[in-house]
């Protein structure tokens, strides 16, 4: 997702660290907008961000190769205090949602990958997703993202999954293409990043390919806590 909803003048609200809900323990609902499912791969764990998660996602998504094509990452780690404060109130609110991506075992947020409604209810949803550069090419995307898309389509009921990735972005692509996105079209100068404004691809996962392909492929093992 290139454009994150998320602005910082958009959050008015406070970040009071005594009172938010990211100080409860792990969350056990099945129900997603009142808490997270725990999503658990072989090596990775995604999880609902937590007001601690703040410092590794500042030394993680801020690095220039990480942030280069997406929609500029706060510049503190008090901006990112803020930025997790507003995706749970989404969350909550049921149009918004972002894992953070942990290896298992480790409690550590080395990434996040974000789903938000574009039409009432999550039938079509965007995605988007960064992960620190040190964990690239690990293959923690792809399951990361394996078990993020069968919860859009499982848990939240999405039916069209979106995605857009700069042209420029050429692991966005690469990431984007072997997990099976179809390249849809180009939007021509639809993002603006640093003062420029660039092409981008548009891919989608649609849930009957998503379904037809996973009958082809090893089931994915989504245990949700
Ligand atoms: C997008 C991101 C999460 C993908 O994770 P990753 O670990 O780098 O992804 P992978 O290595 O599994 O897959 C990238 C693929 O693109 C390929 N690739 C790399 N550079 C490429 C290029 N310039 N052109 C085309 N493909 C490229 C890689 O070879 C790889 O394919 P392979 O595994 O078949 O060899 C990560 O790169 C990232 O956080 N980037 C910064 C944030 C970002 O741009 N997010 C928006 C994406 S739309």
């Amino acid at each position: 997702m290139e454009k994150m909803p998320y602005r910082p003048d958009m959050d008015l609200v406070e970040v009071d660290m005594q009172t938010t809900e990211t100080v409860k323990p792990e969350v056990v609902s099945s129900d997603w907008r009142a808490g997270l499912p725990i999503l658990s791969g072989k090596r990775v764990a995604l999880r609902e961000l937590r007001m601690s998660d703040a410092p590794s996602l500042f030394a993680m998504l801020t690095t220039e190769e990480v942030a280069r094509f997406i929609s500029p990452p706060p510049t503190t780690v008090e901006g990112f205090e803020r930025l997790i404060a507003w995706n749970l109130r989404q969350r909550a609110a049921g149009t918004y949602v972002c894992y953070a991506v942990t290896l298992q075992g480790f409690d550590t947020a080395i990434g996040i990958f974000q789903i938000r409604e574009l039409e009432p209810g999550f039938g079509t949803a965007e995605w988007g997703f960064a992960i620190g550069s040190p964990f690239w090419g690990t293959g923690i995307f792809e399951e990361s993202a394996d078990l993020v898309v069968a919860f859009s389509f499982e848990t939240i009921g999405v039916h069209r999954l979106e995605a857009r990735a700069a042209i420029a972005n050429g692991r966005g692509n690469g990431a984007l293409i072997k997990i099976g996105a179809v390249q849809e079209g180009v939007l021509r100068k639809s993002f603006l990043r640093n003062g420029k404004y660039l092409d981008q691809v548009l891919y989608a996962i649609v849930e009957d390919d998503w379904r037809a392909l996973r009958e082809d492929k090893a089931p994915v093992r989504v245990q949700v806590h």
